[in-house]
């Protein structure tokens, strides 16, 4: 039975809430918007990468479980608690915890979360429209394997591109965020989320031609039990989070600028479908043409950049699917990224009165600033320093910070607060509206038990805390 909206939530005399926040324009904008977050270099750069690296078909297998029962719920607590707030992460943890308290913290972290995950996310998208730009211009035609390979080692030690990249990639989220909920972010989306669907979905059906595909197909969905260990299921849940935008508060933040009539099962359910879609026919774009010129599925970050133009470069039309391709990566980066500035920006907008102007400036110089470092990490102090010290780069520092540490912990504490801390009669107000009463036991139980459980695993996994306690019953 779908139960009709109550009331919006209990009313809190608080002024704060700026009437001029701003509202998708439909269920679809909110879609099409939290899946331009969710989508992103997460399922065409790193989904592919790691799943080869990992092997294929169990992995894919676990990402998929991890997905359905650790990433939805969480998913459907942060746009939940979005909309019942009405406000950004900090805000909103506020608003529904007696006194805030240490919930705002969570906040906050999600927030640092999002200028880390920015400083390194715009350097690699500035590297997607640098290969974009490349392939427009036929720059991959007439290549070898030498060549291309040192075009890609040769961009990442460039200082100057770098920053140059970088500082485009920002003014272009910064122009997008400024202009607003509806007329910049849910706009752009409209545009540049269908013109990714329509690219990928072409260069899917022209994967099917290669004479790789069957080799693909099979070594994405073939279930192999030898290769599923502990490694695999800790990258799968990462990823996981990394590819729905989870843990910092991106889906809090969108879901503050849902309509007070919209489910949220249904409309996180279909992100999810999305970023599932995305990332699948991804891989099945991009292991037909590995596989079709004989090359190894499992090279690393350096699948996107270096064996695909290398393919590129040698197959009929593949000055037409390199733009493509290359064209669908930079749309996907750019609707993530505008994501993360969203939620920093909001931020300020929210506790501090900003307008969404100055707050978007400030928020995007200072990701800026922070991502200088980043930009810097092909070459010199940032990568050397670093490396001798704290045997990676400034910028695998950042990445694994970001990914490995504070998504997990965010998504834990929201799922915790959603399942035990969200006033029952609140909470299950909200999550009825437009939504079958009988997902709701389903859904508490996976976000009060399942999936703060796994999550918790997997940190005590990276502390190494795991290993010892194995290791002391023994
Ligand atoms: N989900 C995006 C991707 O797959 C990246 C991203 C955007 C993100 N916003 C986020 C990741 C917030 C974590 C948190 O590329």
């Amino acid at each position: 039975m779908a139960v009709p909206p109550m009331h919006s939530g209990p009313k809190r005399a608080d002024s704060s809430q700026p009437s001029s926040r701003g509202t998708w324009g439909s269920k679809l904008g909110f879609i099409l918007a939290a899946a331009g977050s969710a989508v992103g270099l997460g399922n065409v750069w790193r989904f592919p990468y790691v799943t080869g690296s990992n092997g294929g078909g169990a992995f894919v297998m676990v990402y998929l479980l991890c997905i359905v029962l650790v990433g939805l719920p969480i998913i459907v607590a942060e746009v939940l608690i979005g909309r019942a707030t009405q406000r950004s992460p900090v805000a909103a943890f506020r608003a529904l915890s007696r006194r805030g308290g240490p919930w705002m913290l969570v906040g906050w972290l999600g927030v640092a979360a999002g200028f880390v995950i920015l400083s390194f996310y715009t350097v690699v998208s500035g590297w997607s429209v640098y290969y974009a730009y490349r392939a427009f211009f036929g720059g991959f035609t007439n290549l070898g394997a030498s060549e291309i390979n040192h075009m890609f080692d040769a961009l990442v030690a460039d200082h100057t591109r770098n920053l140059g990249l970088h500082a485009l990639f920002m003014a272009a989220c910064i122009g997008i965020v400024i202009s607003g909920v509806r007329s910049g972010i849910e706009r752009w989306s409209r545009i540049l989320m269908p013109a990714l669907f329509l690219m990928l979905i072409s260069l899917a059906i022209y994967g099917c031609f290669l004479p790789g595909w069957r080799k693909a197909f099979d070594f994405m969905f073939a279930f192999r039990f030898s290769q599923l260990n502990a490694s695999a299921i800790l990258e799968a849940m990462g990823q996981a989070f990394f590819s729905l935008s989870l843990g910092m508060g991106a889906m809090i933040t969108y879901g503050s600028y849902l309509s007070k009539e919209t489910g949220v099962l249904g409309a996180a359910t279909s992100v999810v479908a999305l970023d599932t879609f995305v990332a699948l026919l991804s891989s099945l774009v991009i292991f037909p043409v590995i596989f079709s010129f004989g090359m190894a599925p499992s090279s690393g970050p350096g699948l996107v950049f270096k064996s695909l133009p290398l393919a590129f470069a040698q197959m009929p039309g593949g000055y037409v699917v390199a733009i493509c391709f290359f064209s669908l990566l930079v749309f996907a980066a750019l609707t993530s990224a505008v994501s993360l500035l969203e939620v920093v920006s909001s931020t300020f907008i929210d506790l501090y009165g900003w307008s969404r102007q100055k707050a978007t400036l400030f928020t995007g110089c200072v990701a800026f600033a922070f991502g200088i470092p980043s930009a810097l990490s092909g070459k010199g102090f940032f990568l050397t320093w670093f490396k001798s010290h704290l045997s990676m780069s400034y910028f695998d520092l950042m990445d694994n910070l970001a990914s490995n540490w504070m998504l997990p912990l965010g998504g834990l504490a929201t799922a915790v607060f959603a399942g035990w801390f969200f006033r029952a009669d609140h909470r299950d107000r909200e999550f009825l509206v437009a939504t079958k009463s009988t997902f709701r036991l389903p859904w508490l139980y996976l976000v009060r038990f399942l999936a703060p459980i796994a999550v918790f695993v997997v940190l005590l996994n990276y502390t190494g805390i795991l290993a010892k306690i194995q290791h002391l019953m023994r």
